[in-house]
């Protein structure tokens, strides 16, 4: 048994009857890494701008909380909330909005995950309409085989594959937003949902 977390996969066989986080696909030092450089081409790219960080709450608040720190230029950081894309749906919503203008400022769109893309697209067209003197997307994991939708990402984390993942801000039904690294969500019976 994991001692610091005790809803991790038991060392002893019990039957699993809710998801756990499974399998590490990421670790907190590979994160920190990643994280590093990411920041590091920001800086370089971003000199001289006037950049502004906009997050996608709640699952990005852990890398926006490292990302920003690992940017050395004047910076602010907003965020922005969501209801989720479903599909059948009519699309994503805002259910909370910047608290600050964004036109004529550099934007650079910070995302958890980027599956399908169509959270990400209708969060582009939305902010694309302030005017803002420009637009990027930085996502922490990718799965560009997923895509429904054509997307330039400027900024990528890591390419994972199609299994669901919590850690690092990332949940399971509000769960396990707290782990320092990314796990593989291990579902009933084992399997991986
Ligand atoms: P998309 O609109 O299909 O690109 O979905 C992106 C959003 O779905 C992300 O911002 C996440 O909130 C959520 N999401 C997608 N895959 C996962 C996952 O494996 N774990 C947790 N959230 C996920
Ligand atoms: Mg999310």
């Amino acid at each position: 048994m994991n001692a610091i977390f005790p809803w991790s996969a038991p060392a002893t066989p019990t039957p699993i009857t809710r998801p756990v986080p499974g399998e590490t696909l990421i670790t907190a030092q590979e994160l920190q890494e990643r994280v590093a450089e990411l920041g590091a081409a920001i800086t370089r790219d971003y000199a001289g701008r006037d950049l502004i960080l906009v997050g996608v709450l709640k699952g990005v608040f852990v890398f926006m909380a490292d990302l920003m720190r690992a940017i050395h230029l004047p910076i602010s950081v907003d965020f922005l909330a969501i209801s989720q894309y479903r599909p059948g749906e009519r699309g994503v919503r805002l259910i909370k909005d910047l608290d600050h203008p964004i036109a004529g400022r550099h934007v650079l769109l910070v995302e958890d995950i980027i599956d399908t893309g169509l959270t990400a697209a209708y969060l582009v067209r939305t902010l694309q309409a302030r005017r803002p003197a420009s637009l990027k997307i930085c996502v922490l994991l990718d799965r560009p085989h997923r895509r429904l939708i054509d997307l330039p990402v400027a900024y990528r984390g890591f390419e994972i594959p199609d299994a669901f993942v919590v850690g690092y801000g990332m949940d399971y039904k509000q769960q396990f937003r707290n782990l320092p690294y990314v796990a593989v969500l291990q579902g009933v019976n084992g399997r991986n949902t």
